[in-house]
């Protein structure tokens, strides 16, 4: 952990050579990219790092939009003097990760939108923010486990009990500001659909066919859009790949790495 301007930032380093920065999702911390960095380390310089008001990072409003997260990310990268890398973000992560690439395309080698969309918000989507918000004040811990569920898909629950109790563990250590903000930040997000075409880079959609939160219909239109775009699509997963088809996302990453960077 470190701290930048009087904000406390949590972050893992591990690791020598090209590097992968992961991004995590909501609720959660740089904590569930544990097994990934475990896996790519050996051949990659893997940083992890807490989002605003999550793990180990002090919250830094009430609004945590994804520009301000953008560049809570870029301050500890430029920090760590790194110039050039891949993104991989999870779901908010992959919000995250887009309004980078729309202020610092530059420094980007690649970007993996890991159940995750360039689409803003429908109306709809809107309102269940204000009513997620609502009930995250009257009561987080019930809104947190409720939401924890429905990422899976529901027959891999029964083998999910581990992740499923880290997830948990790190949700109830998260304060209510830090969830009501992101809320708030993923609720006002720019739509990126018209910036894909734009990236000079190669992008790897992760797609889970049995994902609700972020369907999976969408996503090949939107790698279509790219100039480099694809998109892998695990069969078997809802909206935790990492931890439901660990091997295949292994892979896939693996393999747009070395499209990216070349060769290793
Ligand atoms: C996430 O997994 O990061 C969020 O559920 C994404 C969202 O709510 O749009």
């Amino acid at each position: 952990m470190i701290e930048l301007f009087g904000r406390k930032i949590g972050y893992s380093d591990s690791g020598k050579g090209r590097v992968l920065v992961f991004l995590h999702g909501f609720p959660e911390s740089r904590v569930i990219w544990e097994p990934l960095t475990k896996a790519l380390s050996g051949s990659y310089r893997i940083i992890t790092i807490d989002l605003p008001g999550f793990g180990d990072s002090e919250c830094i409003g009430y609004v945590h939009s994804m520009d301000a997260m953008a560049d809570h990310v870029k301050m500890l990268l430029d920090e760590l003097s790194l110039r050039k890398y891949v993104i991989c973000g999870h779901s908010m992560g992959g919000y995250v990760a887009l309004a980078f690439a729309a202020r610092f395309r530059n420094h980007l080698s690649g970007l993996i939108l890991f159940h995750s969309t360039a689409a803003a918000d429908a109306p709809e989507k809107r309102t269940d923010r204000d009513r997620a918000i609502a009930a995250v004040k009257a009561d987080k811990r019930a809104f947190v486990f409720q939401l924890l569920e429905r990422l899976f898909a529901p027959e891999n629950l029964p083998l999910m009990t581990e992740p499923l109790e880290q997830l948990k563990r790190i949700a109830g250590n998260t304060s209510p500001q830090a969830i009501v903000a992101a809320l708030e930040g993923m609720k006002i997000r720019t739509d990126y659909i018209a910036m894909l075409p734009e990236l000079e880079f190669p992008v790897l959609f992760i797609a889970g066919k049995k994902d609700v939160i972020i369907p999976c219909t969408s996503i090949q239109a939107q790698a279509k859009k790219c100039r480099e775009g694809e998109v892998l699509l695990l069969e078997n997963a809802g909206h935790m790949g990492f931890f439901e088809s660990p091997v295949t996302s292994e892979k896939g990453i693996r393999g747009f790495l070395r499209k990216c960077f070349g060769k290793k």
